[in-house]
């Protein structure tokens, strides 16, 4: 069956006159799906034309979406009220006239490509937050097979009754056959708002809605497990360059999106209070932390960078050599020769969907990740050291045992995180989704 996948972002990028795939994050997860059955990836089209892209073994159909409308769809209604109340930062949440309806148009415009590329027989298979309304018009327009996968947390009912949206969000999703989250607890609360907002028949393993049974479950993505195998190898030099830029320290590292979900600045405070409680490592550690550029438009992100560059230059100057704070879009490659530098990793976002940094960390490093426990992660992943992110304390106290660890707790850690990360690899995801899906 052909699949056709509709995703905000395009899983290619350009080189000089030609486009190639770009086989970062969900693309990498989809490409050889896509490639085995035939398929076509319906995407935003940030060049504002209709077009179509043919590459070997995927086609990508760009969705045209008005610079206007994009304001209400991605930076107004996806980015400013779904992503802030999804992770329950109210404080963030807004609401503005017009947004929803950019919101509805981006939506059909996106089902209305979609259903031109795979007609009623494709599998489709939606993703995340901007696209919530798109199964039920992919069912209305008369297409068969529709799942979706949400991949950022689902709220408890009361917080997700803030948006004055949420019962055509919740209508929107349950057009389809299969609706995928990452953790249990996020289908509970799924299953919750369906029964709570549309007072649905909930029964084991999915609802009742409009005479068709709607599947909802748990679907843990991971990561492209041989791949960042391979990729161990290939940074090896790099990384060992990095770490001869920091001689005599032992290296910490963490990694994101520059995100207010993230919780960077946290972190940043934690490896400070790290410093100022267990002062016999001052010098003796560096954590370099390596943060991505992300969603410069919206008002919340642009407040965050200011704060968190202050706290990072503060941080440099109270503690020479032993914080390092890199913003840049670093090359996956880059980012992973950092991973193998490092002897820990501190992930610590205050609420994630999944988060894979650790997993990755794991696969190209040889050490151990401290883990929010606010992170989808968490739940899956043994070995990590789990962290509260709000507590700076807890945090330092995490650090410094991790530090200290003896071979002997080190090696099975290691060995209880692998067999959690090999459990999860991203090729079993994939396909596990869409045998549910084509049931
Ligand atoms: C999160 C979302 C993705 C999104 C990514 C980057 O991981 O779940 O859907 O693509 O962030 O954000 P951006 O707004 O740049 O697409």
């Amino acid at each position: 069956m052909k699949l056709v996948v509709l995703a905000n972002r395009e899983p290619v990028r350009r080189v000089g006159e030609r486009y190639e795939v770009a086989l970062g994050g969900l693309a990498a997860a989809l490409y050889p799906a896509i490639q085995a059955r035939g398929g076509v990836w319906v995407a935003w089209g940030p060049g504002g034309q209709d077009e179509r892209i043919e590459l070997p073994g995927l086609v990508v159909r760009r969705v045209p979406i008005s610079a206007r409308r994009v304001a209400g769809y991605y930076r107004g209604f996806a980015n400013q009220a779904l992503w802030p109340l999804f992770h329950l930062f109210l404080e963030h949440f807004r609401i503005k006239r017009g947004w929803w309806r950019d919101y509805r148009a981006a939506n059909a415009a996106f089902a209305k490509a979609a259903f031109q590329e795979g007609g009623p027989d494709a599998l489709y298979w939606v993703h995340d937050y901007h696209l919530a309304l798109a199964p039920a018009l992919l069912r209305e327009a008369g297409a068969r097979w529709v799942g979706i996968f949400w991949h950022i947390p689902w709220p408890p009912l009361e917080v997700l009754s803030v948006l004055p949206e949420a019962e055509a969000l919740v209508r929107g999703m349950l057009g389809a056959d299969l609706v995928g989250l990452h953790t249990p607890d996020y289908v509970e609360r799924f299953l919750e708002a369906a029964r709570g907002l549309l007072g649905v028949r909930v029964t084991e393993g999915g609802v009742w809605f409009g005479g068709r049974f709607v599947r909802v479950a748990a679907f843990p993505i991971g990561v492209d497990v041989a791949g960042l195998r391979d990729a161990r190898e290939r940074v090896r030099e790099r990384a060992a360059e990095i770490r001869a830029a920091f001689p005599g320290r032992r290296i910490l590292v963490g990694a994101d999106r520059l995100d207010y979900t993230k919780g960077i600045p946290e972190r940043i405070r934690g490896y400070r209070r790290f410093l100022e409680k267990y002062p016999e490592w001052v010098g003796k550690v560096v954590f370099l932390q390596l943060t991505a550029p992300s969603r410069e438009s919206v008002p919340a992100y642009r407040g965050l960078k200011s704060r968190l560059f202050r706290l990072a230059e503060a941080t440099e100057r109270r503690f020479p050599g032993a914080f390092v704070h890199r913003y840049a879009a670093l090359s996956r490659d880059e980012l992973l020769a950092h991973f193998a530098a490092a002897e820990l990793t501190l992930v610590t976002p205050l609420r994630d969907g999944m988060n894979l940094v650790a997993m990755e960390y794991a696969l190209v490093s040889e050490g151990l990740p401290l883990l929010s426990r606010f992170a989808g992660a968490a739940r899956y992943l043994k070995g990590a050291f789990p962290v509260n992110p709000y507590d700076p304390e807890g945090l330092a106290d995490a650090l410094a045992e991790a530090l200290v660890l003896s071979q002997a707790e080190r090696r099975a850690r290691r060995t209880e995180l692998l067999a959690s990360v090999q459990g999860l690899d991203v090729g079993n995801w994939t396909e596990g989704f869409l045998e549910a899906l084509s049931k």
